[in-house]
């Protein structure tokens, strides 16, 4: 199965990817997370990267697509992935389409989350990511048991350098401009699965799961 999480930034496309890749035994793609990871071991294209992310901006769609390119040819990526992040533009779906179409593989369906902007704003706000594994924490609504520690794998957690109210409005407008056109590329070839993401992350998890025809 090949999936794509799709949802502006807080909508919890981490989160959920994170409880679908046991259930659905798929890797996750986290566009965010690999270039994070670039900019840590210092790569060339997290040093391309770095700028755009920390002004909220997107970075630029050859390098993404390319990043992408690499990522589904690995052999972790033969029985299927999930996309979490990309495509991000309308230019990226269609590159991913393309590379798809060369592998002889297409994308099942696009969910999409919807949650209103002040739940998203009050949860990027209050986010804490851990540095080691990657899960999130809210520091009201989901806080770890031990203050600073994440609960899976002890790793330190913390807030997100992008998670500053400024960055946060900006990754917002950025999203409505350039990222939102992508869902009526999808609703046309009738890939797209909408989901209401607010609500206990079970929950959400489920009507993902129904929404995909994943027997839950
Ligand atoms: P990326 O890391 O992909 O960030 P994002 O899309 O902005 O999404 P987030 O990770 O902020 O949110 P999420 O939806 O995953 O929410 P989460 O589960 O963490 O991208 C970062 C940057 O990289 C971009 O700005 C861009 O510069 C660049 N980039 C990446 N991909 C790119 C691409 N394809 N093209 C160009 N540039 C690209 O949840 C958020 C919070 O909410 C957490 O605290 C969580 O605990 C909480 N939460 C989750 N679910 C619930 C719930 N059901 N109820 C209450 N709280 C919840």
């Amino acid at each position: 199965m090949i999936i794509a999480l799709f949802g502006p930034p807080g909508s919890g496309k981490g989160t959920q990817a994170k409880s679908l890749v046991s259930t659905l035994s798929i890797p996750q793609l986290s566009t965010g997370d690999m270039l994070r990871e670039s900019i840590k071991a210092a790569l060339p294209i997290g040093l391309q990267a770095k700028s755009f992310m920390s002004q909220g901006q997107l970075v630029p769609d050859n390098l993404m697509i390319e990043l992408i390119r690499e990522r589904i040819s690995a052999p972790d990526c033969l029985k299927g992935f999930m996309l979490d992040g990309f495509p991000r533009t309308v230019a990226q779906a269609e590159a991913l389409d393309n590379m798809l179409g060369g592998l002889s593989k297409r994308l099942d369906a696009v969910v999409s989350f919807k949650v209103d902007e002040k739940a998203l704003v009050e949860r990027l706000s209050g986010r804490l990511v851990c540095l080691a594994c990657g899960s999130s924490f809210h520091e009201t609504h989901k806080p770890t048991k031990i203050q600073g520690l994440c609960d899976n794998c002890g790793g330190v957690v913390s807030k997100r350098d992008d998670d500053s109210p400024e960055v946060v409005m900006t990754r917002l407008r950025t999203f409505t401009s350039s990222t939102a056109p992508v869902e009526e590329f999808y609703r046309l070839k009738g890939k797209l699965r909408v989901v209401n993401a607010f609500g206990e992350e079970k929950e959400v998890l489920s009507r993902i799961l129904g929404a995909i025809g994943f027997p839950s």
